[in-house]
């Protein structure tokens, strides 16, 4: 599939991994609707873009915005063809026995719940035309726990699961459904989490860490036909054929 004048939606596009997926796929010819709470970002990533793009604020963690949402972007340029659920938090970081509840269920209501309410609000059209991409940004972190992440783990290993559920039950109805594991990418999030002084992701060197528009290309990537023999799974941006594949290295 070519993204040239399909709708592609995705969340968390007000910085980092999100922004640079809005300018990529938009330079793709896509028309790309930008979903994130800081409604001055977006607005302005979207206009720098032009009249292919539209800013939705948006917080994922309640349902009734993702619809909405969902609504808008059909209203601007027709039915979510892709969905990019993006927007993620880490903070707060704190250990499991002294974490917040409230706090620890706030990560989860975005990373966890904000990924299924987008699933969920794009889904029925997507089945009843035939066909569909949603793309879900994993981590490392699905599938080993890392020190005062308990939240950030259990969101991630759910999402991870999310994916394999939408390809066990719809890949029949042409959806595709593949998850990416970025690797660590020097965003606002590397950021939080090197303020944070716990655990060895916080000890990495800046350059360390892959630019945003790694995985943004990786997206894009995804969305074709090279990337057919992954749904229902995570590809991981470390694996360095996939960088090949993706054409980020020789
Ligand atoms: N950076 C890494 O090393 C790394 C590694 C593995 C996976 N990831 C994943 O990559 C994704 C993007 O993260 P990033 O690195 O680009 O971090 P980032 O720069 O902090 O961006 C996070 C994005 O999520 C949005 N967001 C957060 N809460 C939201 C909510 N309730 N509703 C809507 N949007 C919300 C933020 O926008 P607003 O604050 O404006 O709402 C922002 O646009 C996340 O899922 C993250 O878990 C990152």
């Amino acid at each position: 599939m070519t993204v040239s004048g399909k709708t592609v939606m995705i969340t968390g596009a007000s910085r980092g991994i999100g922004e640079s997926a809005a300018r990529i796929f938009a330079e793709a010819g896509a028309n790309v609707v930008l979903l994130a709470r800081s409604r001055d970002s977006i607005d302005r990533i979207a206009a720098e873009i032009g009249d292919t793009a539209l800013a939705v604020p948006c917080d994922v963690a309640f349902y009734g915005a993702v619809t909405d949402a969902v609504a808008a972007a059909e209203d601007a340029f027709g039915p979510v063809d892709v969905l990019i659920n993006n927007a993620g938090a880490v903070e707060p970081i704190s250990h499991l026995a002294t974490s917040d509840p409230d706090d620890w269920g706030n990560v989860i209501d975005i990373n966890l719940k904000g990924v299924y309410y987008g699933m969920r609000a794009v889904l029925p059209g997507m089945i009843e035309r035939g066909g569909g991409t949603i793309l879900t940004i994993s981590s490392g972190a699905a599938h080993g726990p890392v020190e005062a992440w308990s939240h950030y783990c259990a969101s991630k290993a759910g999402v991870a699961m999310l994916t394999r559920m939408v390809d066990l039950e719809n890949a029949k109805d042409g959806i595709r459904a593949i998850g990416l594991s970025p690797g660590t990418v020097a965003t606002q999030m590397q950021r939080e989490i090197k303020a944070s002084g716990i655990n060895r992701v916080s000890q990495l060197d800046w350059s360390d860490h892959i630019p945003p528009e790694w995985p943004a290309k990786a997206l894009l990537w995804m969305c074709g036909a090279e990337a057919e023999e992954f749904t229902g799974q995570e590809i991981s941006l470390r694996d360095e054929d996939i960088r090949r594949r993706v054409g980020l290295i020789e």
